[in-house]
């Protein structure tokens, strides 16, 4: 086969993946009584080569998430970023505080902030010239010494030290809860998430307008997320297949598909 036509085949494989996904947020929407529109879609399109998000691009895909900075800056540099029509990229890795600089300069979300060392260098170094820069903190839900976040303990804190700080919206909370694998089971962490928005906007009121994303729910746990409330849910793996180096999955073929 031509290179043309494997990529052809390639993009067509992705466009079908991407339409089957946003069905099943439709329907899942419908299932738990979710307002139309209210579950956004963020392609998590990290290790996944320009094609890939060019051929989501091209069916109208707008959000993508990214957490390796140098191949994020080579997307974002050939795909766009400010203007109308652009892609939205969403910083959702771990983030050091010698890298927050190309962070503030070129994302438009950040999902992954749990310090107010790195909110005070996204809030210096986003210049005023672009909109404030979004940002969602990660809370530690199920308190795993494996996994960032701050612990629910230590959010009002941390909420206290981000809203004076200028350039910066503070818009919700994102978490990636223990892998799980009954429904029941998944969706409790993120319900805990969600109540930690609601005592949040109550404590804080108007001065946390805008307060009201919550980043959650992927591949194997959107249906739990979507129930739950989430307005972001980050899928990768359903969209543009397995990642490599994930298990031996991209090496065995698999029957049946
Ligand atoms: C923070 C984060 N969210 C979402 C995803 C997407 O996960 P999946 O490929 O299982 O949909 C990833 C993938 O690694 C991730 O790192």
């Amino acid at each position: 086969m031509s290179t043309k036509r494997t990529n052809d085949h390639h993009h067509q494989a992705v466009a079908e993946k991407l339409t089957r996904v946003r069905q099943q947020i439709i329907e899942l929407s419908k299932h738990y009584d979710r307002g139309a529109d209210s579950v956004s879609l963020l392609a998590v399109s990290k290790t996944r080569p320009i094609t890939d998000l060019q051929a989501a691009l091209a069916i109208g895909q707008r959000d993508f998430g990214e957490n390796y900075l140098q191949e994020a800056l080579d997307k974002i540099l050939a795909l766009g970023e400010t203007d109308t029509d652009a892609p939205q990229w969403h910083y959702i890795g771990a983030i050091q505080s010698n890298k927050t600089r190309p962070i503030a300069e070129h994302f438009d979300w950040v999902h992954t902030l749990s310090s107010s060392k790195i909110a005070t260098r996204l809030a210096n170094q986003r210049t005023a010239a672009r909109p404030p820069l979004n940002v969602l903190i990660q809370v530690n839900i199920d308190a795993e010494d494996s996994k960032a976040g701050v612990l629910a303990t230590d959010l009002m804190p941390l909420i206290d030290a981000i809203l004076p700080l200028p350039n910066l919206a503070l818009r919700g909370l994102m978490a990636i809860p223990r892998a799980a694998t009954t429904l029941d089971a998944q969706r409790r962490p993120f319900r805990q998430l969600h109540e930690l928005l609601n005592v949040a906007q109550q404590h804080y009121g108007a001065d946390l307008s805008g307060f009201d994303q919550l980043s959650m729910g992927m591949s194997a746990d959107m249906e739990a997320a979507i129930a739950e409330g989430s307005t972001w849910v980050r899928v990768g793996t359903a969209i543009f297949g397995e990642r490599a180096g994930k298990g031996d999955a991209t090496l065995a073929p698999k029957g049946g598909q």
